[in-house]
Protein backbone atom coordinates (compact mmCIF):
# COMPACT_ATOMS: atom_id res chain seq x y z
CA UNK A 1 0.00 0.00 0.00
CA UNK A 2 1.28 3.56 -1.10
CA UNK A 3 1.72 5.35 2.08
CA UNK A 4 1.27 9.77 1.92
CA UNK A 5 2.97 12.27 3.72
CA UNK A 6 2.61 16.02 4.54
CA UNK A 7 4.66 19.19 2.66
CA UNK A 8 6.14 19.55 6.21
CA UNK A 9 7.53 15.93 6.38
CA UNK A 10 8.78 16.40 2.59
CA UNK A 11 10.45 19.25 3.82
CA UNK A 12 12.34 17.88 6.56
CA UNK A 13 13.29 14.72 4.29
CA UNK A 14 14.60 17.05 1.42
CA UNK A 15 15.86 20.11 3.56
CA UNK A 16 14.03 22.70 1.52
CA UNK A 17 11.00 25.21 2.73
CA UNK A 18 7.56 23.86 2.95
CA UNK A 19 6.99 26.74 0.48
CA UNK A 20 9.50 25.40 -1.97
CA UNK A 21 7.57 21.92 -1.31
CA UNK A 22 4.52 23.18 -2.48
CA UNK A 23 5.98 25.33 -5.35
CA UNK A 24 7.22 22.30 -6.47
CA UNK A 25 4.36 19.87 -6.19
CA UNK A 26 2.04 22.57 -8.12
CA UNK A 27 4.26 22.87 -10.88
CA UNK A 28 4.10 18.90 -11.18
CA UNK A 29 7.18 18.24 -10.09
CA UNK A 30 6.80 15.25 -7.71
CA UNK A 31 5.39 12.25 -8.95
CA UNK A 32 2.11 11.34 -7.60
CA UNK A 33 1.82 14.79 -5.17
CA UNK A 34 -1.89 15.59 -4.61
CA UNK A 35 -4.05 18.56 -3.65
CA UNK A 36 -6.35 17.28 -1.25
CA UNK A 37 -8.46 19.95 1.07
CA UNK A 38 -6.19 22.34 1.54
CA UNK A 39 -2.58 20.72 1.55
CA UNK A 40 -0.70 18.73 -0.64
CA UNK A 41 0.16 15.08 -0.04
CA UNK A 42 3.03 13.58 -1.21
CA UNK A 43 3.60 9.60 -1.85
CA UNK A 44 6.65 8.69 0.90
CA UNK A 45 9.03 6.68 -1.55
CA UNK A 46 8.91 10.31 -3.56
CA UNK A 47 12.41 11.30 -5.11
CA UNK A 48 13.50 15.15 -4.49
CA UNK A 49 13.25 17.08 -7.60
CA UNK A 50 15.96 18.76 -8.77
CA UNK A 51 15.98 22.09 -8.32
CA UNK A 52 15.78 24.60 -11.89
CA UNK A 53 15.57 27.58 -10.14
CA UNK A 54 18.73 28.96 -10.35
CA UNK A 55 19.00 27.83 -14.12
CA UNK A 56 15.81 29.10 -14.87
CA UNK A 57 16.74 32.42 -13.38
CA UNK A 58 20.29 32.45 -14.67
CA UNK A 59 18.87 32.70 -18.15
CA UNK A 60 16.28 35.18 -17.93
CA UNK A 61 17.36 37.37 -15.45
CA UNK A 62 13.80 39.84 -15.23
CA UNK A 63 10.70 38.07 -14.19
CA UNK A 64 7.95 40.52 -15.43
CA UNK A 65 5.72 41.03 -12.30
CA UNK A 66 1.99 42.82 -13.20
CA UNK A 67 0.09 44.23 -10.53
CA UNK A 68 -2.37 41.48 -9.19
CA UNK A 69 -5.60 43.85 -8.63
CA UNK A 70 -6.48 46.69 -10.83
CA UNK A 71 -6.52 49.64 -8.41
CA UNK A 72 -7.56 52.78 -8.49
CA UNK A 73 -4.73 55.56 -8.76
CA UNK A 74 -2.56 52.83 -9.92
CA UNK A 75 -1.14 54.26 -13.14
CA UNK A 76 0.89 51.93 -15.23
CA UNK A 77 2.15 54.63 -17.61
CA UNK A 78 3.72 56.26 -15.18
CA UNK A 79 6.00 53.99 -14.36
CA UNK A 80 8.61 55.14 -17.39
CA UNK A 81 8.36 58.59 -15.84
CA UNK A 82 8.77 57.73 -12.06
CA UNK A 83 11.98 55.14 -13.35
CA UNK A 84 13.40 57.99 -14.32
CA UNK A 85 14.12 59.20 -10.34
CA UNK A 86 15.04 55.32 -9.51
CA UNK A 87 19.14 54.78 -9.42
CA UNK A 88 21.25 54.55 -12.31
CA UNK A 89 23.91 52.21 -12.62
CA UNK A 90 27.16 54.53 -11.80
CA UNK A 91 25.42 56.44 -9.10
CA UNK A 92 25.08 55.98 -5.55
CA UNK A 93 23.31 52.46 -4.85
CA UNK A 94 20.33 53.06 -2.62
CA UNK A 95 19.86 49.95 -0.89
CA UNK A 96 16.17 50.25 0.12
CA UNK A 97 12.76 50.96 -1.11
CA UNK A 98 9.93 51.89 0.45
CA UNK A 99 6.41 52.38 -0.73
CA UNK A 100 3.96 53.36 1.99
CA UNK A 101 0.75 53.89 -0.30
CA UNK A 102 1.20 50.84 -2.24
CA UNK A 103 -2.09 50.20 -3.21
CA UNK A 104 -2.12 47.69 -6.17
CA UNK A 105 1.92 48.05 -6.31
CA UNK A 106 1.88 49.60 -9.94
CA UNK A 107 5.89 50.65 -9.38
CA UNK A 108 6.57 48.49 -6.82
CA UNK A 109 6.01 45.48 -9.14
CA UNK A 110 7.60 47.42 -11.85
CA UNK A 111 10.75 47.96 -9.03
CA UNK A 112 10.66 43.99 -8.30
CA UNK A 113 11.00 42.86 -11.86
CA UNK A 114 14.44 45.47 -12.26
CA UNK A 115 16.16 45.94 -9.30
CA UNK A 116 17.58 44.61 -6.66
CA UNK A 117 16.71 46.39 -3.37
CA UNK A 118 18.27 44.63 -0.11
CA UNK A 119 15.39 45.60 1.81
CA UNK A 120 11.78 46.36 0.70
CA UNK A 121 9.00 48.37 2.71
CA UNK A 122 5.25 48.61 1.16
CA UNK A 123 2.40 49.42 3.46
CA UNK A 124 -1.39 50.10 2.95
CA UNK A 125 -4.14 51.22 5.25
CA UNK A 126 -6.56 48.53 3.41
CA UNK A 127 -6.26 45.80 5.73
CA UNK A 128 -8.24 43.61 2.93
CA UNK A 129 -5.87 44.32 0.01
CA UNK A 130 -3.08 43.89 2.68
CA UNK A 131 -4.25 40.92 3.54
CA UNK A 132 -4.51 39.27 0.02
CA UNK A 133 -0.12 40.99 0.11
CA UNK A 134 0.14 38.56 2.69
CA UNK A 135 -1.54 35.44 1.96
CA UNK A 136 -0.49 35.64 -1.44
CA UNK A 137 3.14 35.70 -0.03
CA UNK A 138 2.64 33.01 3.17
CA UNK A 139 -0.18 31.21 1.73
CA UNK A 140 -0.37 31.40 -1.85
CA UNK A 141 -1.14 27.62 -3.34
CA UNK A 142 -4.50 27.35 -1.24
CA UNK A 143 -4.97 30.92 -3.00
CA UNK A 144 -5.01 30.02 -6.17
CA UNK A 145 -6.78 26.62 -5.58
CA UNK A 146 -9.34 28.69 -4.62
CA UNK A 147 -9.52 31.29 -7.00
CA UNK A 148 -9.08 28.27 -10.17
CA UNK A 149 -12.46 26.72 -8.71
CA UNK A 150 -14.21 30.27 -8.74
CA UNK A 151 -12.54 31.07 -12.43
CA UNK A 152 -13.97 28.02 -13.50
CA UNK A 153 -17.01 28.01 -12.05
CA UNK A 154 -18.06 31.86 -13.10
CA UNK A 155 -17.13 32.14 -16.87
CA UNK A 156 -18.74 29.57 -17.93
CA UNK A 157 -22.22 30.77 -16.62
CA UNK A 158 -24.56 32.73 -18.87
CA UNK A 159 -25.16 36.62 -17.70
CA UNK A 160 -28.20 35.64 -14.76
CA UNK A 161 -26.00 32.89 -13.10
CA UNK A 162 -23.04 35.33 -13.03
CA UNK A 163 -24.75 37.83 -11.66
CA UNK A 164 -26.21 35.33 -8.41
CA UNK A 165 -22.88 34.20 -8.40
CA UNK A 166 -21.00 37.83 -8.07
CA UNK A 167 -23.69 39.04 -5.53
CA UNK A 168 -23.21 36.05 -3.14
CA UNK A 169 -19.48 36.29 -3.26
CA UNK A 170 -19.89 39.92 -2.59
CA UNK A 171 -21.97 39.32 0.53
CA UNK A 172 -19.96 36.64 1.68
CA UNK A 173 -17.37 38.61 1.94
CA UNK A 174 -18.78 41.67 3.49
CA UNK A 175 -20.08 38.98 6.07
CA UNK A 176 -16.90 37.11 6.82
CA UNK A 177 -14.39 38.62 9.38
CA UNK A 178 -11.12 39.06 8.41
CA UNK A 179 -9.18 36.91 10.48
CA UNK A 180 -6.43 34.03 10.79
CA UNK A 181 -8.44 31.68 9.73
CA UNK A 182 -10.52 33.35 6.95
CA UNK A 183 -7.55 35.11 5.40
CA UNK A 184 -6.95 32.82 2.10
CA UNK A 185 -10.51 32.26 1.41
CA UNK A 186 -10.91 36.84 2.08
CA UNK A 187 -8.02 37.42 -0.13
CA UNK A 188 -9.17 35.00 -3.13
CA UNK A 189 -12.95 36.87 -2.64
CA UNK A 190 -11.59 40.37 -2.60
CA UNK A 191 -8.92 39.24 -5.79
CA UNK A 192 -12.22 38.32 -7.22
CA UNK A 193 -14.43 40.74 -6.82
CA UNK A 194 -11.72 43.06 -8.23
CA UNK A 195 -11.28 41.52 -11.06
CA UNK A 196 -15.41 41.01 -11.84
CA UNK A 197 -16.59 44.32 -10.41
CA UNK A 198 -17.66 47.84 -11.76
CA UNK A 199 -14.01 48.99 -13.32
CA UNK A 200 -11.96 47.70 -10.73
CA UNK A 201 -13.29 50.03 -8.04
CA UNK A 202 -12.61 49.46 -4.06
CA UNK A 203 -15.27 51.05 -2.83
CA UNK A 204 -17.22 50.79 0.86
CA UNK A 205 -20.17 52.11 2.83
CA UNK A 206 -20.57 53.69 5.71
CA UNK A 207 -20.86 50.02 7.69
CA UNK A 208 -17.66 49.89 5.63
CA UNK A 209 -19.07 47.30 3.28
CA UNK A 210 -18.05 46.53 -0.28
CA UNK A 211 -20.63 47.82 -2.39
CA UNK A 212 -19.46 48.13 -6.05
CA UNK A 213 -21.92 46.55 -8.54
CA UNK A 214 -20.80 43.63 -10.96
CA UNK A 215 -19.02 44.98 -13.84
CA UNK A 216 -19.16 43.88 -17.15
CA UNK A 217 -15.91 42.01 -18.38
CA UNK A 218 -16.51 38.82 -20.84
CA UNK A 219 -14.09 36.99 -19.78
CA UNK A 220 -11.89 38.16 -17.06
CA UNK A 221 -8.95 36.81 -15.49
CA UNK A 222 -9.70 35.63 -12.23
CA UNK A 223 -6.31 33.71 -11.30
CA UNK A 224 -3.45 34.75 -13.30
CA UNK A 225 -1.39 31.57 -11.44
CA UNK A 226 2.08 32.27 -12.87
CA UNK A 227 1.90 35.73 -11.85
CA UNK A 228 0.53 34.83 -8.51
CA UNK A 229 3.72 32.86 -7.97
CA UNK A 230 6.26 35.13 -9.53
CA UNK A 231 4.90 37.71 -7.06
CA UNK A 232 4.99 35.18 -4.37
CA UNK A 233 8.56 34.42 -5.01
CA UNK A 234 10.06 38.23 -5.34
CA UNK A 235 7.72 39.19 -2.12
CA UNK A 236 9.39 36.74 0.35
CA UNK A 237 11.97 39.69 1.30
CA UNK A 238 9.30 42.55 1.09
CA UNK A 239 7.73 44.15 4.86
CA UNK A 240 4.32 44.40 4.42
CA UNK A 241 2.32 46.50 7.00
CA UNK A 242 -1.20 47.23 7.30
CA UNK A 243 -1.47 50.75 8.70
CA UNK A 244 -0.90 54.22 8.36
CA UNK A 245 2.05 55.50 6.23
CA UNK A 246 3.61 56.96 8.70
CA UNK A 247 4.82 53.40 10.28
CA UNK A 248 6.80 53.77 7.51
CA UNK A 249 9.12 56.32 9.13
CA UNK A 250 11.46 53.50 11.05
CA UNK A 251 12.64 51.94 8.60
CA UNK A 252 13.15 55.31 5.78
CA UNK A 253 16.50 56.36 6.02
CA UNK A 254 19.83 57.79 3.71
CA UNK A 255 19.89 54.85 1.45
CA UNK A 256 16.13 54.52 0.70
CA UNK A 257 14.30 55.71 -2.30
CA UNK A 258 10.33 56.50 -1.46
CA UNK A 259 7.51 56.46 -3.58
CA UNK A 260 4.21 58.24 -2.43
CA UNK A 261 1.23 58.02 -3.96
CA UNK A 262 -1.28 59.37 -1.54
CA UNK A 263 -4.96 59.07 -2.46
CA UNK A 264 -6.18 62.67 -4.09
CA UNK A 265 -7.74 65.49 -2.67
CA UNK A 266 -11.19 65.11 -2.89
CA UNK A 267 -12.95 67.44 -5.10
CA UNK A 268 -16.10 67.01 -4.23
CA UNK A 269 -17.20 66.35 -0.87
CA UNK A 270 -18.92 63.08 -1.71
CA UNK A 271 -16.15 61.82 -4.41
CA UNK A 272 -16.21 57.97 -4.51
CA UNK A 273 -12.81 58.09 -6.10
CA UNK A 274 -11.17 59.36 -2.81
CA UNK A 275 -12.91 57.45 -0.53
CA UNK A 276 -10.34 54.45 0.45
CA UNK A 277 -11.71 52.91 3.66
CA UNK A 278 -15.06 55.73 3.62
CA UNK A 279 -11.97 57.90 4.42
CA UNK A 280 -11.57 60.78 2.23
CA UNK A 281 -7.61 62.30 1.94
CA UNK A 282 -8.89 66.07 2.96
CA UNK A 283 -6.51 69.04 3.99
CA UNK A 284 -6.09 68.30 7.00
CA UNK A 285 -4.48 64.77 5.94
CA UNK A 286 -2.14 66.64 3.26
CA UNK A 287 -1.18 68.71 5.98
CA UNK A 288 0.26 65.79 7.91
CA UNK A 289 1.55 63.88 4.47
CA UNK A 290 3.65 67.33 4.40
CA UNK A 291 5.05 67.00 7.54
CA UNK A 292 5.99 63.83 6.87
CA UNK A 293 7.54 64.67 3.99
CA UNK A 294 9.56 67.09 5.49
CA UNK A 295 10.66 64.50 8.52
CA UNK A 296 11.97 61.62 6.05
CA UNK A 297 13.28 64.44 3.49
CA UNK A 298 15.26 65.34 6.85
CA UNK A 299 17.12 62.04 6.52
CA UNK A 300 18.44 62.62 3.34
CA UNK A 301 16.05 59.93 1.37
CA UNK A 302 15.20 60.20 -2.09
CA UNK A 303 11.84 60.54 -2.34
CA UNK A 304 9.00 60.94 -5.11
CA UNK A 305 5.87 62.38 -4.04
CA UNK A 306 3.07 61.86 -6.62
CA UNK A 307 0.32 64.74 -6.79
CA UNK A 308 -3.35 64.50 -7.61
CA UNK A 309 -2.60 67.23 -10.30
CA UNK A 310 -0.65 64.59 -11.84
CA UNK A 311 2.68 66.26 -11.49
CA UNK A 312 5.99 64.35 -9.76
CA UNK A 313 7.08 66.05 -7.11
CA UNK A 314 10.84 65.16 -5.77
CA UNK A 315 12.72 65.42 -2.92
CA UNK A 316 16.20 64.88 -2.71
CA UNK A 317 17.11 65.17 -6.76
CA UNK A 318 17.48 68.88 -6.56
CA UNK A 319 18.18 69.00 -10.40
CA UNK A 320 15.19 67.19 -11.77
CA UNK A 321 12.61 70.12 -11.50
C1 LIG B 1 -3.59 56.41 -5.04
S1 LIG B 1 -3.66 54.90 -4.18
C2 LIG B 1 -2.11 54.19 -4.52
C3 LIG B 1 -2.07 53.57 -5.87
C4 LIG B 1 -0.81 52.77 -6.15
N1 LIG B 1 0.31 53.60 -6.47
C5 LIG B 1 -1.04 51.76 -7.25
O1 LIG B 1 -0.17 51.55 -8.08
O2 LIG B 1 -2.11 51.14 -7.25
C6 LIG B 1 -3.54 55.37 -2.50
C7 LIG B 1 -3.49 54.21 -1.49
O3 LIG B 1 -3.27 54.76 -0.20
C8 LIG B 1 -3.97 53.98 0.76
N2 LIG B 1 -4.11 54.82 1.96
C9 LIG B 1 -5.05 55.75 2.27
N3 LIG B 1 -4.79 56.33 3.44
C10 LIG B 1 -3.64 55.78 3.91
C11 LIG B 1 -2.84 55.97 5.07
N4 LIG B 1 -3.18 56.86 6.01
N5 LIG B 1 -1.72 55.22 5.23
C12 LIG B 1 -1.38 54.28 4.29
N6 LIG B 1 -2.10 54.06 3.16
C13 LIG B 1 -3.22 54.80 2.97
C14 LIG B 1 -5.26 53.62 0.05
O4 LIG B 1 -5.85 52.47 0.64
C15 LIG B 1 -4.77 53.41 -1.39
O5 LIG B 1 -4.51 52.07 -1.64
Amino acid sequence: MLSFMGAKEAAERWNISQRRVAILCSENRVAGAMFVGKQWIIPCNAEKPVDLRTVRYEKQHVVELKPFVKWVGGKGQLIDELEKFLPKEGEKVLSKYAEPFVGGGALLFSVLSKYDFEQVYISDINAELVNAYNVIKSNVDPLIATLMEMQTTFLPMNDDGRKYYYYTVRDRFNHTPLNAETSVEKAALFIFLNKTCFNGLYRVNRKGQFNVPMGAYKNPTICDESNLRNISDALQNVTIVCGDYTLSKDFIDRDTFVYLDPPYRPIFETSAFTSYNADAFDDAEQIRLAKFIDEINATGAKVVLRQSNKELKTYGFANEF
